[in-house]
């Protein structure tokens, strides 16, 4: 993937649902991706939504649709979110047994393949893969739910990773997910990252349109 303005990732797991065309109605597809969270209660601790809820999203906006799987055997579901309209999909190092093969297998699709890795996996555990993929994500908070607290700590691993792309000459790109908001966002830009999600920090403000460019005006000085 080539270098990146940084993006920011509104996550629609904390949109509200009944009016889920209004909400993405405030990203611009020009600068702004979506982020969809799949979560099928075994991976963790919480069930969201499958391949018919992105294919919705995919119908409400052009954004690139940004597909992070939080399942158990993510391989089996690849095809059916490329077909609903994922143009990324991301799975959890944890959850696979075959890596590469994952990543050739999403890539086959023709969308982009992400690794995405929680808190207690160290970047060390990832960084064999980062040739083989076109984005890293690195979780600030114990995947699972929205509004937690953002995890500092977790920022080696990026500026780690955005060290190794410079040496080796890489190019993927470097997510943040989790506790993303304005002060963590900026935090995150100083360390590396290119893209930025942020569930409550857009949806479940007074003003998400407001919202939205504060956080784009964040990691963009
Ligand atoms: C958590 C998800 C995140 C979450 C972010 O497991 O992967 O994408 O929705 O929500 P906030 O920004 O509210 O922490
Ligand atoms: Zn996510």
């Amino acid at each position: 993937m080539p270098a990146l303005p940084p993006i920011i990732a509104p996550s629609i797991l904390s949109a509200d649902f009944s009016r889920l065309g209004e909400e993405l109605a405030i990203v611009d597809p020009e600068r702004d991706w979506i982020h969809c969270d799949v979560m099928d209660h075994q991976f963790v601790p919480n069930l969201t939504f499958g391949p018919l809820v992105v294919a919705g999203a995919r119908k409400l906006t052009r954004a690139l649709v940004d597909v992070h799987l939080m399942i158990e055997r993510p391989w089996l579901l690849v095809e059916e979110f490329r077909k609903s309209g994922a143009d990324l999909i991301t799975v959890h190092l944890e959850a696979c047994r075959e890596t590469r093969e994952v990543l050739r297998q999403i890539r086959a699709t023709g969308a982009k393949a992400g690794i995405a890795i929680k808190p207690g996996t160290p970047y060390a555990a990832a960084a064999p893969y980062l040739p083989d993929l076109d984005l890293f994500l690195v979780m600030t908070v114990e995947p699972g739910f929205g509004g937690q607290a953002f995890r500092g700590e977790m920022l080696e691993k990026v500026s780690a990773a955005r060290d190794e792309r410079a040496r080796k000459k890489l190019d993927f790109v470097i997510e943040v997910d989790g506790g993303i908001a304005e002060d963590t966002a900026r935090e995150a830009r100083a360390a590396g990252a290119d893209v930025f999600v942020a569930g409550h920090a857009v949806f479940r403000t007074p003003d998400p349109v407001a919202a939205l460019s504060g956080l784009r005006a964040a990691v963009s000085v």
